[in-house]
Order: structure tokens, then C-alpha cells, then sequence
């Protein structure tokens, strides 16, 4: 399928890899506990990044990739609100089923709920609280599940890397290694909460033991996949922002960065309305009647400002 917006033209990926489609999963649970008190009553992905909720970034990565159907999970608590704030996503042109994680029981047990979402299907699972920002990153997306063939994750070089599931890769970039925070890292390539799987990683997630602090890991999944010798490592370049959210001084950076791109360029990052538009999942009038219900804001303003 081809479209064609504002001078510019695309081939938008088609997600269907000989009849497997590609599913996202958005990890939305967890406790928070490091912007306490801000999340003692709600979930994080919901606090807003500058001027839109935190889960909006994730989320539009997924729709960058293609991907039209998406199970997003959080906790008991946090369902209802998950749901009055994305519905059930129709209004951008995707489907949005929700289920819980009652227990943080680790990243890895999105698969065990997710199974029957999952089905026979390849999956992008993406943490709720992982932005992404970057020119290449539609094509970085659409490469990523064209070749897919078992797991495909990112490496990103950072400054401290400890606190990260950490890849450590050979001269030709093939995966030798990957630690969940390790004390003494062996390369400064993090894992960013972005990752490929092909449809077995709903078993490899049941067979995968808890690790010391009691969590299914993602690493053991990724570690599971390197053993097979089917773990991709794609590196982000210098090119790519990839922010973090966990602390204060973190979603502070986070959005003073998000303004500063957005103030500087009239773009705006993450805007899902003008996103299913580019993407011809909304129409023009679609979206100027979604811009309409939020024209108090410079969000609904900046929606109403595009022009067909
Ligand atoms: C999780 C993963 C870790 C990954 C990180 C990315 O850690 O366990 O491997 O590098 O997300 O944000 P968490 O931040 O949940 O402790």
C-alpha cells in the first residue's frame, strides 16, 4: 500500500510476513515504586511526559511499525483507566485489548498472559515507559520484522550501562552474551525495552525459571534465544534517543527533551492522531474532528493546524 501526505511518499510496511501478522505488546504494570509518592495512586505509563501520557510513546512506536493489534498490560488497578484513556483504540484505526498482571511476577510473563493474544503470530513487546525518538526509526522497525527469524533486540551504547540488560557482541555483531544489570558490565551496549520474538517465545516464556529477585526476566527469554542461536542484535546509532523514565530527574529530562524537539521543529513527537493519519488508518476529517475535542490545548491545536 502506498500513500502520500505532505510531499512525501512511503511504502507502509506490510506486517504480514507470509501469512504471520506481527502483534505488539505494551508492559504497562509494575509498582512505580521509584517515583513514589507521584505513582502511589496511579501507574506510571499514565504521568504525562511534557504534554501527552507517557504511554503514547511507546505506543506510537508500535504504530510506526505497522502494527494494528496491541494488548496492553497493567494491573487490576490501573485497567479502568487504561482503558477510559485509549478505549478500545478504533478511534486511531487499531485494536487495543487489555489484561492484567496482577503480581509483578517480571517482564517475561506478558507472554504466559499473552498467549492466546500471541496465537501463531510474531510479536513486538514493548515497556511502557520507554521512549524512542529518531528519523530512521520507521525503517529501523520495518527492517527488524522483515528479517525476523527467532528474537531480534537493540543495543544502544550508554554511559553506565548497570542498570540495563546489557549485550555484549562479537566483530560481526552476532550476540555472545547478554546479563540482566550486571555488577561489572563487559560492554556498554543496554538493551532497550524494544524487542522482536517469532511466536515460540510463548513457550520458551513458560519454560524460563524466576531469577534471584523473583521475576520472570526478559533477559532469560533473550539468554533462551541465544543458547538456540537465534538472538539479532541491531545496533542504534548516535542518531537514535532512546530516554528513560524511571526516576524524576529522568521523566524531567524526558520531557524537556521531547519539548525542546517539538518547540524547535513545530513537529510533534508521538501525536497518535496525526500518526493513524499518516499512516491512512484515520481520515483527514477523522482526525480534525479527534483534534476538535482537544482544542484547549496546544496538543489539539498542533491536530488541528495539519493540513490534508
Ligand atoms: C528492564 C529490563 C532490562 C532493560 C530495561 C530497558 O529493566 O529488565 O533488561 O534493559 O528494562 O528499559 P527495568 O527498567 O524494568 O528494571
Amino acid at each position: 500500500m502506498w500513500y502520500n501526505t505532505n510531499n512525501y511518499s512511503r511504502k507502509i510496511y506490510d506486517v504480514s510476513q507470509g501469512g504471520t501478522a506481527v502483534k505488539g505488546i505494551i508492559m504497562a504494570g509494575g509498582k512505580g515504586t521509584r517515583l513514589y509518592p507521584s505513582t502511589r495512586a496511579v501507574s506510571k505509563q499514565l504521568l504525562p511526559i511534557y504534554d501527552k501520557p507517557l504511554i503514547y510513546y511507546p505506543l506510537s512506536v508500535l504504530m510506526l511499525a505497522g502494527i494494528r493489534d496491541i494488548l496492553v498490560i497493567t494491573t487490576p488497578h490501573d485497567l479502568p483507566l487504561y482503558r477510559e484513556l485509549l478505549e478500545d483504540g478504533s478511534r486511531v484505526g487499531f485494536n487495543i485489548e487489555y489484561k492484567t498482571q496482577s503480581e509483578p511476577n517480571g517482564l517475561a510473563q506478558a507472554f504466559i498472559i499473552g498467549r492466546e493474544f500471541i496465537g501463531s503470530d510474531s510479536v513486538c513487546f514493548i515497556l511502557g515507559d520507554n521512549v524512542f525518538y529518531g528519523r530512521d526509526l520507521t525503517l529501523i522497525l520495518e527492517k527488524a520484522m522483515a528479517r525476523l527469524d527467532g528474537a531480534m533486540i537493540f543495543g544502544y551504547p550508554v554511559k553506565d550501562p548497570k542498570a540495563f540488560g546489557v549485550v555484549e557482541i562479537d566483530e560481526n555483531k552476532k550476540a555472545v552474551s547478554i546479563v540482566e544489570k550486571p555488577e561489572h558490565p563487559v560492554s556498554d551496549l543496554a538493551v532497550p525495552g524494544l524487542y522482536f520474538y517469532d511466536s515460540s517465545v510463548v513457550d520458551i516464556a513458560a519454560e524460563i525459571k524466576p531469577s534471584a529477585r523473583g521475576e520472570l526476566e526478559i533477559t532469560a527469554v533473550n539468554s533462551r534465544y541465544l543458547e538456540l542461536g537465534k538472538l539479532d542484535v541491531t545496533l542504534l546509532g548516535r542518531g537514535m534517543a532512546w530516554l528513560d523514565t524511571g526516576t524524576p530527574d529522568a521523566m524531567l529530562k524526558a520531557a524537556q527533551f521531547i519539548k525542546a524537539v517539538q518547540d524547535m521543529q513545530g513537529f510533534y513527537i508521538s501525536c497518535i492522531e496525526e500518526i493513524a493519519w499518516r499512516r491512512g488508518l484515520i481520515t483527514y476529517e477523522q482526525m480534525m474532528r479527534l483534534g476538535e475535542s482537544l482544542k484547549n490545548t496546544d496538543y489539539g491545536k498542533y491536530i488541528l493546524s495539519l493540513s490534508e
